[in-house]
């Protein structure tokens, strides 16, 4: 049977040692969300990230602009919280309205606030293999790997999906960690064959059900970065749950895998954020 990768059990259990950082510290982790527009998934999203933050005791602040703001409203936005010394982590919640120029924004933001690790000096020094801040969500599923006892060092993983947000920051988290790496895409030729070469497969897609059971090599690790809503409400991955589980040896369940990581690693992030600031405050 199918190990399962707990990732809301390993987020409770990472809680004590954050929240005895947060102790520690002179004042409060401050952590600024900003939401533009009511997305309800980006609602939820942004809804966990405040109701974390806040039972962590940081400063928490939300910021809501209109779906029709502007780009210079956001940029001055930006430009007042880099500026804010209270302020350790600044979080653009993606995606933004289609007439926003979502990179121009993340561009602006003060590298040392990155928490999301989305800014290009952060991602080039992950590139480089000297990561400072990592995108949440690969950070998550490797610390899930990490706590499972998975060796990556030589397996062969297979990573589908080139986000910046995932599947790129994602590849090179494990090349780091020696495992060899195939990044995949819509252009990938014969998806099913280079799936089933993998030892370890992180799905970062998009689409419900997208790898099927009969592409995973037996025995292989599964990690399920999808979180799709289906039209009658259920939540699933990226990844034919119930036609994996009999042929993996470890799986992310989704909701209750990565998803809850993914939270977990920006308040770990904002943390780390917070020491160094007031250390050489
Ligand atoms: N939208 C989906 N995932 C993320 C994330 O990790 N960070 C931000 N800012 N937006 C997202």
């Amino acid at each position: 049977m199918a190990t399962l990768l707990d990732g809301k059990a390993l987020s409770e259990q990472l809680g004590p040692a954050l929240r005895a950082r947060v102790a520690a510290l002179a004042r409060p982790p401050g952590l600024a969300v900003i939401q533009v527009g009511a997305d309800p998934a980006s609602s939820v999203y942004v809804g966990s990230k405040r109701k974390r933050a806040e039972r962590l005791g940081f400063h928490q602040r939300s910021l809501s602009l209109p779906a029709d703001a502007s780009q210079a409203e956001l940029l001055a936005l930006v430009a007042e919280l880099n500026a804010d010394p209270a302020v350790d982590g600044i979080l653009v919640q993606l995606p933004l309205p289609g007439h926003l120029d979502s990179t121009a924004i993340l561009d602006a933001i003060d590298p040392d606030k990155d928490v999301d690790g989305f800014h290009p000096v952060n991602v080039g020094l992950l590139s480089q293999g000297r990561p400072r801040f990592v995108a949440c969500t690969p950070l998550g599923c490797m610390k899930l790997l990490e706590h499972a006892g998975i060796k990556l060092a030589g397996l062969d993983a297979v990573v589908v999906g080139r986000s910046n947000i995932v599947g790129r920051p994602m590849a090179m988290l494990l090349e780091k960690a020696n495992a060899t790496v195939t990044l995949c895409h819509s252009r990938t030729r014969d998806l099913p064959a280079v799936v089933r070469r993998a030892d370890l497969v992180v799905a970062a897609i998009g689409q419900p059900g997208f790898v099927r059971g009969d592409w995973l090599k037996d025995g292989a690790v599964v990690v399920d970065v999808g979180i799709n809503r289906l039209p009658d409400g259920r939540l699933v991955g990226d990844v034919d749950y119930d036609a994996a589980l009999p042929r993996c040896a470890a799986i992310t369940p989704v909701p209750g895998g990565v998803g809850p990581m993914t939270i977990t690693m920006l308040m770990h992030n904002t943390v780390d954020s917070s020491e160094r600031r007031q250390a050489r405050a």
